[in-house]
């Protein structure tokens, strides 16, 4: 994050902490029960939104060398993403042109190509069939339009995007719609992944979405973990189109409020959500960095499935430091696990009674707001 932006925002921490305030919508928002339940309002998100945004998949050092892939099933459709010799990354649907069998599963390193484990068609990195065991079988097939069909992808900021079908490549920043200035601002390029955990509640994947953005609950709901290090119902709020910031405020606020404006860093002192539209949260808390890739269970409005990948500045390299990095990976998944999801599955198992039509947003809530509102704006602008 610039610093300007980390002074703009230091200063409303200041003030919202003064007048025990935070960002506020103009008014109530009501967002309809139904779009948490109802299964034709999913089968229209994973059509318009999963199929037709550009979906972020990876941090690049997830595979930093020619040859390093790794698989994704979460969208949908089986992709894989591999770095060619040229060393950019590619994206591919992992479906061999032969009879459709898997080419590469789970994750690995610096490979030359891929064996279809079925018949044993052999791929290069950058997709091409190069390989046919007994090609006298397939004479009158076009090796060259048999190759891994090629998915659109953009490798930018130090993150990877990608669609789910093949069309046209797109300009990620057209998408992201401002917010590039802060990820640019990060250097994720430097970034080290040390682990992703994958966590399938039974709750529809915008409810997911939901339990990250206010601080309105964490005295209350957290007051056992987190509360101890974070304010409740102290936030900045920022839209960027139809992306999203909030920035939390920590307990330890007060030093930096010691500090001349000019060594004004708010890092150690915020926790700031991000939602990259559709589907991801960026959270960056302190030196580490977590993405929550949230997608739906299949066809099934109650199920959510995500992947969940914690970065770190750099690559631990003693036994203190894996251990902090691995208690901290424990402690957020546990938290949001054991906490969060554990009542947004019993608000799941609610929604599904006729209690009522509608929760309300408060205007303390402006993130849940803002995110409903995009995706509703989105979804009606595809159905135009
Ligand atoms: S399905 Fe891949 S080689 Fe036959
Ligand atoms: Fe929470």
């Amino acid at each position: 994050m610039e610093k300007t932006v980390q002074i703009e925002n230091a200063k409303k921490f200041i003030e919202y902490l003064e007048t025990k305030s935070t960002a506020m919508s103009d008014s109530l928002y009501r967002n309809p029960v139904l779009q948490y339940t109802c299964p034709e309002r999913l089968a229209h998100e994973k059509e318009q939104l999963f199929g037709g945004y550009p979906l972020h998949l990876a941090f690049s050092c997830e595979i930093p060398e020619p040859g390093d892939f790794r698989t994704d099933d979460f969208s949908g459709v089986p992709i894989l993403l591999v770095r060619g010799a040229d060393g950019k990354a590619n994206a591919f649907l992992n479906v061999c042109r032969h009879r459709g069998a898997p080419v590469a599963e789970g994750c690995g390193k610096g490979q030359r190509g891929f064996i279809c484990p079925y018949h044993a068609w052999v791929y290069g990195t950058d997709g091409a069939l190069n390989y046919i065991p007994g090609e006298d079988g397939f004479e009158a097939l076009d090796k060259a339009t048999h190759g891994l069909r090629r998915l659109p992808v953009q490798e930018k900021y130090g993150m990877i995007w990608a669609k789910t079908a093949p069309g046209e490549d797109f300009e990620i920043d057209d998408t992201l719609q401002g917010v590039e200035h802060d990820l640019a601002a990060y250097g994720f390029e430097g970034f080290h992944h040390f682990e992703t955990g994958v966590l399938r509640p039974k709750m529809n994947w915008k409810l997911v979405i939901d339990t990250f953005l206010e601080s309105y609950h964490i005295k209350v709901l957290h007051h056992k973990s987190i509360a101890s290090l974070i304010e409740s119902n102290v936030a900045t709020f920022e839209a960027f189109g139809i992306n999203q910031r909030g920035i939390y405020v920590r307990k330890n606020f007060d030093e930096l409020r010691a500090k001349p404006e000019s060594d004004w860093n708010i890092l150690p002192y915020t926790t700031m959500v991000y939602v990259l539209f559709p589907n991801t949260v960026l959270v960056v808390q302190q030196e580490q960095i977590e993405t929550w890739r949230v997608y739906p269970d299949g066809d099934d409005p109650n199920a959510a499935k995500m992947h969940i990948s914690l970065y770190t500045p750099e690559r631990p390299t003693t036994e203190s430091a894996t251990r902090h990095w691995r208690n901290n990976m424990d402690l957020l998944m546990k938290v949001v696990d054991e906490e969060d999801f554990t009542l947004g599955e019993k608000m799941q198992f609610g929604f599904r009674s006729p209690a009522q039509e509608h929760l309300t947003f408060g205007r303390n809530e402006p993130a849940l707001a803002h995110f409903h509102g995009s995706l509703d704006r989105m979804l009606a602008v595809a159905a135009e």
